[in-house]
């Protein structure tokens, strides 16, 4: 099952999937506004486009993704750039390679895209991860929209507020009307985003 994903998200890098739009939502860009950099880890980083931008308000950052594919467009970016930062080829329910603690842990559009036999997986490593007062800025899609994903369903909600605090929800539809919701959580203590 995750092999075949994994090959389907590959294939799709092979043009430019809808989501690649190399723009930065404004969430992030508001969220970049109002606290100090750190260390960053994003999850489900795709060719790289928040890993630049966090890096440019200088973050240090380290990106994954299980497409080869989306990896080595994203490091073809930073060349150009000549921007630094770390993209690995895993999978954010395995991540043996990472360590340490990081101050965010992003992402857009990973998430809801899980079996949900796997979520538990990708939630022990956020737990693993994020650092003491760190925050996990997660962009989803809500189980109601059409289309084959899970969505992210009540069931992750309460899984994801059990060792973190929701400080922060906004629901709306994305540009093709699909419902979405932007959550933001912090580890240990509540805060402002
Ligand atoms: C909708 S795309 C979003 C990419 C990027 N966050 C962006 O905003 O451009 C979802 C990404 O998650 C990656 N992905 C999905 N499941 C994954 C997994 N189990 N481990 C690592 N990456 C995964 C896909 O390869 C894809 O690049």
């Amino acid at each position: 099952m995750n092999l075949f994903r994994r090959l389907s998200f590959d294939f799709s890098y092979l043009s430019k999937p809808p989501w690649d739009s190399g723009i930065s939502p404004p969430e992030l860009m508001e969220f970049i506004r109002n606290h100090a950099p750190g260390r960053a880890l994003d999850l489900g980083c795709g060719t790289a486009t928040n890993v630049i931008t966090l890096a440019q308000a200088g973050w240090q950052v380290t990106g994954v993704d299980f497409s080869w594919r989306a990896v080595r467009k994203g490091y073809q970016k930073l060349r150009k750039t000549r921007i630094e930062a770390q993209l690995l080829v895993d999978d954010v329910t395995k991540l043996r390679e990472i360590h340490g603690s990081y101050e965010l842990i992003l992402d857009i559009g990973c998430y809801h895209s899980l079996p949900v036999d796997i979520r538990p997986a990708y939630r022990t490593n956020i737990d693993r991860l994020l650092a003491p007062q760190g925050f996990h800025l997660l962009y989803a899609f809500l189980p109601s929209s059409p289309g084959s994903l899970p969505g992210i369903t009540q069931d992750d909600l309460e899984a994801l507020n059990q060792s973190r605090q929701m400080v922060n929800r906004r629901d709306s539809p994305d540009r093709q009307g699909r419902a979405s919701t932007w959550l933001c959580y912090q580890k240990d203590t509540p805060g402002r985003w």
